[in-house]
């Protein structure tokens, strides 16, 4: 059976069966705003100095300075975190636009798969090289969306995403990967990521009654027994809390 490992957030252990199952892929999906990069960071840091897990942070769209004054409002001080070579941060944005660049500059290499292609080998032997360097047990992409804007045709775009997460899935870490959805109903079409991970969480805001409710499902566990309920969670300075057992909008 595969062992399970605390996630760090008050109340997802619970709803995802006693802990993310570990070396599995996990992808986060929700809207602009609705925690992906907070779970994803409360995550790493619990696990660095509540487990003994250290961790390694990959950003496709946002900088390690910007990363690391965003995350000091909850006291996670990753910076220290990287001093004590506990974790990592690999800024892959710079590595995007120096490549976007270079595609402008020779056109006939955009159209190659190839060139594209070495970039994501590329991060993947870089993330293989950071965990051996600090024995990380956690991972982090933050966020395939971004990959949009580095590949812009559907096609080449999958085939990025389907070799980072198997990737990630053959490197004996834990990695939560995030994503966004731009629409969400009552039905919607699954992405296709959905079905090469291991489990899928969702995040999303809520409208009723002209108040909102952040609300958090666990879609899909492989191996666990879920709660499947859509749940209410809140981030406050502490970071991100989840509330299995409370209803979702308040008795009027
Ligand atoms: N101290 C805080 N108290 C309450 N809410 C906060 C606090 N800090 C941040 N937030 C909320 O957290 C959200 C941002 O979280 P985060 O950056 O993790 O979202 P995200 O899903 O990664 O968004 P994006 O798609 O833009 O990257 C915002 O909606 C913001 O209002
Ligand atoms: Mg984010």
């Amino acid at each position: 059976m595969v062992r399970k490992i605390a996630t760090g957030i008050g109340g997802l252990d619970e709803l995802v069966g006693g802990g993310f199952p570990e070396d599995r892929v996990i992808l986060v999906i929700g809207g602009p705003g609705a925690g992906k990069t907070i779970m994803c960071s409360q995550f790493l840091y619990k696990g660095i100095y509540e487990n003994q897990e250290n961790g390694i942070f990959v950003s496709l769209d946002e900088s390690k300075d910007h990363f690391y004054s965003e995350m000091e409002q909850f006291g996670w001080d990753f910076r220290k975190a990287e001093e004590e070579g506990k974790f990592a941060f690999i800024d892959a944005t710079r590595m995007s636009q120096v490549a976007m660049l270079k595609e402008k500059l020779y056109k006939e290499e955009s159209r190659s798969l190839r060139g594209k292609q070495l970039s994501i080998d590329r991060l993947i032997e870089d993330l293989q090289a950071k965990i051996r360097q600090i024995n990380a047990k956690r991972v982090i992409v933050d966020t395939l969306a971004a990959l949009v804007y580095r590949f812009p045709d559907a096609i080449e775009k999958r085939t990025a995403v389907v070799d980072l997460i198997e990737s990630l899935a053959d490197l004996g870490v834990t990695s939560l990967v995030t994503t966004e959805l731009g629409y969400l109903g009552l039905e919607r079409n699954a992405l296709e990521e959905e079905f090469l991970v291991h489990g899928v969480i969702m995040m999303q805001t809520l409208f009723s009654g002209g108040t909102t409710t952040r609300a958090i499902q666990v879609e899909k566990m492989r191996e666990a027994k879920v709660n499947p309920s859509l749940v209410p969670y809140s981030i406050d300075r502490n970071g991100i809390e989840i509330f299995p057992n409370m209803p979702l909008f308040e008795g009027k």
